[in-house]
């Protein structure tokens, strides 16, 4: 039977992520470091990162063969910045090294890698730069700090790599360390929320600059999580404020910055910092989850503000969103829109411990991946979340949170290949989705994304067509 077939162009690239904190293990000198020691039931079971899954050590080289296994060409990682100067202004060289040779490895493996230079870790000694209680992200000063590292680590790896991810998901930080409060440094206040994002979208126009000041030809761009926020009841005026209202706080601040170097945070007065204006080659998309939001009267405290998956939709474990497909095409249709830059998806995946919901997420996802390329729109890279199951931040080791193409046994650092990193091979072996992946991965889903009749039918449909 002839597969239907959605076929991806030759220079795609097919990746995995991960994060230094969450694989090296040992990173004993970043502010998540601490934070976990202080064990405060901040973090699932107060889990410790410990040895993650021991890249440091030197399991980052068979987890490379994996890349390559999975017929993957690129992978994006991030490095230390406390490994790299533990001390301010005192460069760890062996780190460095250590960098290279990782780097080196996927370099010969045919893995291209994208750095991440902030993947949410900072040295400890940033929190004690700064005036007041106003240190660390917090303070301006972060930003020469943050562009000293940055020129350092560019200048020393640049002959292996030339595409730069500033820095990861500045709203998830500031939402998470600043206004929520359950990552380090552990605030709950919504000023430090926008002074953080903006001193990060600062740093990461000082990252820009130096980057191709040290590599004129760098491809250098920044990986913002975008979550689908809808209405709950689309008539009703005051979700439908909730919902703009978050986006705007969440998605668009950055965006919009981005674009016109104008800061318009939703307290506080608005400015323009000319610039960050054209600083993105490229821009990255990371992508999970949508969330229905509405007014409660139960949500006072937080102004009646109450946002979760809808009933009844396939969702992740705890507070983790509905899987919604559409959304990626949403969000890749508004940067498209925004700012007509080469666009990689830099994060997309599931937490799924027992890997039954992944294939057919990878596959949903794909197909959107795959539209908004038929569009014309220039999607050039997918790095799905993650490689290997890994420290889910304040998640730590939960299993519920495992999200690896190849599951991990934390206490034999055994990997297991799972059902959807088999189906990841395939596709980004073929660089093309097929009907017969689909009814062999996740069958349910062909009337989805295959809704033609199958050619068993044509018979009849030549038939009734010719009258
Ligand atoms: C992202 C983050 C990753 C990973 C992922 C899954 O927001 O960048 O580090 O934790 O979420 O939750």
């Amino acid at each position: 039977m002839a597969d239907a077939t959605l076929t991806f162009p030759p220079d795609f690239l097919w990746g995995t992520a991960t994060a230094a904190h969450q694989v090296e293990g040992g990173n004993a000198k970043n502010d998540w470091w601490a934070w976990e020691q202080r064990r405060e039931g901040r973090v699932h079971q107060d889990d410790c990162s410990g040895d993650a899954c021991n890249w440091w050590v030197g399991l980052a080289e068979a987890d490379i063969e994996r890349m390559k296994a999975l017929n993957t060409n690129a992978h994006r990682l991030s490095i230390e910045w406390s490994r790299i100067e533990p001390e301010p202004g005192t460069w760890d060289h062996t780190a460095l090294d250590r960098y290279r040779e990782i780097l080196k490895k996927m370099r010969d493996s045919g893995i291209q890698p994208m750095v991440t230079l902030h993947h949410f870790t900072s040295p400890t000694w940033i929190w004690e730069q700064g005036e007041g209680n106003a240190t660390g992200w917090l303070h301006e000063g972060i930003i020469p700090c943050f562009r000293r590292f940055v020129e350092k680590a560019v200048t020393d790896l640049s002959d292996l790599c030339d595409t730069w991810c500033t820095i990861n998901e500045p709203s998830v930080y500031g939402a998470q360390g600043f206004f929520i409060g359950n990552w380090p440094p552990g605030r709950s206040n919504l000023n430090d929320y926008f002074t953080v994002v903006r001193n990060m979208l600062r740093a990461h126009a000082a990252a820009y600059e130096v980057i191709h000041d040290v590599q004129p030809h760098a491809k250098v761009g920044l990986a913002h999580h975008m979550v689908a926020w809808h209405p709950r009841s689309p008539g009703n005026p005051i979700d439908r404020g909730i919902a703009s209202m978050l986006d705007k706080m969440f998605n668009g601040l950055t965006l919009d910055c981005l674009q016109t170097g104008w800061y318009r945070p939703l307290v506080g007065g608005s400015s323009e910092m000319p610039e960050i204006r054209s600083t993105l080659d490229w821009i990255g998309l990371n992508y999970y989850q949508r969330y229905d939001a509405w007014f409660s009267l139960r949500a006072i405290k937080q102004l009646g503000i109450s946002y979760a998956a809808r009933p009844g939709a396939p969702k992740g474990p705890k507070g983790w969103g509905e899987y919604y497909p559409e959304g990626l095409f949403e969000h890749l249709k508004r940067l498209h829109q925004q700012f007509n830059l080469p666009i990689y998806i830099t994060e997309n995946g599931i937490p799924d411990e027992d890997d039954v919901s992944r294939p057919a997420f990878l596959l949903r996802h794909l197909q959107k991946v795959w539209k908004a390329i038929q569009l014309n729109w220039r999607v050039q890279g997918y790095y799905w979340w993650s490689l290997v199951d890994n420290f889910e931040w304040a998640e730590g080791y939960d299993p519920r949170f495992r999200f690896g193409l190849y599951s991990v046994d934390f206490e034999s650092q055994e990997r297991t290949l799972t059902k959807s990193g088999q189906l990841y091979a395939e596709i980004a072996g073929a660089r093309t989705l097929t009907s017969d992946m689909v009814r062999r991965y996740a069958p349910e889903l062909l009337d989805e994304l295959f809704p033609g009749r199958g050619p068993q039918d044509m018979e009849t449909v030549i038939a009734v067509s010719r009258g």
